[in-house]
């Protein structure tokens, strides 16, 4: 992110000698994206290297890896995520939905902090994470990060954290992509500060407050999650949060859903009006993140607020409905839902929703949904989402959920 930090001590000039106390030189690393082009942060370790392991590294049995389907018809789908059953921390509790070559989506439900003594790292790809429910501390060499229901917190690929659970249960949408994710780029400025058209201010983020550094000796744990999916554990003699200071632009943030604010129109506004996120080099790889936030409806006096039926044959489209309220699809998803749109195939509203939505006119709606389209990558559903999957969706679209028949 443009907005560059500094938190503990540094020294002044990069790469250059000091000291984490009298005698004790402290050790520099740089968290580096996009090779050495892109956000970074420069890391003062008090005494050791994260290079220290003292003891051999092993692979776990725990495989994060989408497990392919056998080629089935093409169709739409719908996983209900609110239905996974809650089980581990925040890397064993997720679950593969949807896959591509540089896109992959999860959800988690899990119920567990991280033990003190273990950390994860994805190695794989950037974290976004929407809140669906839940509340905890991500804890990272960064510093401490509260998140709670409707927060997206983005993590940098190669972030030390582990998540401290400050409710009974968590549950995440998480997409992971190969490419750094950061605000969309077309409402920065030249000079990376958001434009007074743009829906979000960079400003209105929550950012970690820095800790003071564990210069402690132990055991410790850090999983590395990489090759798609495997874990490696791997044992360093030191606590890995043991900085002094860190400057930067790479780091972990948290943006909640209500400082989206949306931009409205007099008829339907397409979906790239709401976009929050960005990943890789859209529109030729990578996707947009969209947040679908109540806003006021198309005040035209014969608008449709429901969308048109649609596709972008150059997009897959995942959206999630973290509340029922979405015109098109009431009646139809649950909290937690999950829709997937191939690109070959066009969706639309569920049988005379577009009717319906006349009621809407001019008013303020109340959904919340995350929606995700790729750019010229296509996706697949992992085995993994088989359980929570509704066999009904590809004909629902010809049945109404709320008293009105298909003409
Ligand atoms: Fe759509």
């Amino acid at each position: 992110m443009s907005v560059i930090l500094t938190r503990g001590r540094v020294p002044r000039t990069p790469h250059t000698e000091y000291y984490s106390e009298p005698e004790v030189l402290a050790l520099e690393e740089i968290h580096g994206a996009a090779g050495f082009s892109g956000d970074w942060s420069r890391k003062y370790h008090y005494r050791k290297y994260p290079t220290q392991q003292v003891q051999d590294p092993h692979k776990l049995t725990l495989d994060l890896r989408p497990q392919p389907l056998p080629p089935l018809p093409l169709q739409p789908w719908h996983l209900r995520t609110g239905r996974l059953k809650a089980h581990g921390d925040v890397a064993s509790g997720r679950v593969p939905l949807v896959y591509g070559t540089t896109t992959f989506v999860f959800a988690a439900r899990f119920e567990k902090s991280c033990p003190a003594d273990r950390f994860f790292r994805n190695g794989d790809g950037h974290e976004l994470w929407f809140v669906q429910e839940g509340r905890g501390l991500l804890a990272s060499e960064y510093g401490v990060l509260p998140f709670h229901k409707g927060h997206y917190v983005v993590i940098p690929k190669g972030t030390t954290y582990r998540v401290e659970l400050e409710s009974e249960e968590c549950h995440l949408l998480m997409i992971e992509s190969r490419f750094p994710i950061g605000f969309a780029p077309h409402y920065m400025n030249k000079s990376g500060q958001a434009s007074l058209m743009s829906p979000i201010v960079e400003t209105e983020t929550s950012l970690p407050e820095f800790r003071p550094p564990r210069d402690e000796e132990g055991l410790f744990r850090v999983w590395t999650k990489h090759g798609g999916g495997f874990i490696t554990e791997m044992f360093l003699g030191h606590h890995p949060f043991d900085l002094i200071g860190w400057e930067g632009a790479l780091y972990p943030y948290a943006f909640h859903a209500d400082d989206h604010h949306p931009l409205a129109r007099q008829i339907h506004t397409a979906p790239p009006t709401r976009q929050t996120f960005e990943s890789g080099s859209a529109p030729h790889a990578g996707f947009a993140v969209c947040t679908f936030k109540g806003q006021i409806e198309g005040w035209h006096p014969r608008d449709v607020p429901a969308p048109y039926a649609h596709f972008n044959a150059d997009s897959d489209e995942v959206m999630f409905f973290s509340n029922t309220s979405y015109g098109a699809r009431k009646g139809l998803v649950e909290p937690g839902s999950f829709t997937f749109h191939p690109g070959a195939l066009p969706h639309s509203p569920h049988g005379m929703a577009a009717k319906r939505s006349f009621e809407e006119r001019g008013k303020l709606s109340d959904y919340l949904a995350v929606m995700l389209d790729t750019f010229f990558e296509p996706l697949s559903v992992a085995k993994q989402a088989m359980p929570i999957a509704d066999k009904d969706y590809p004909t629902s679209f010809n049945r109404d959920t709320q008293g009105f028949t298909a003409a």
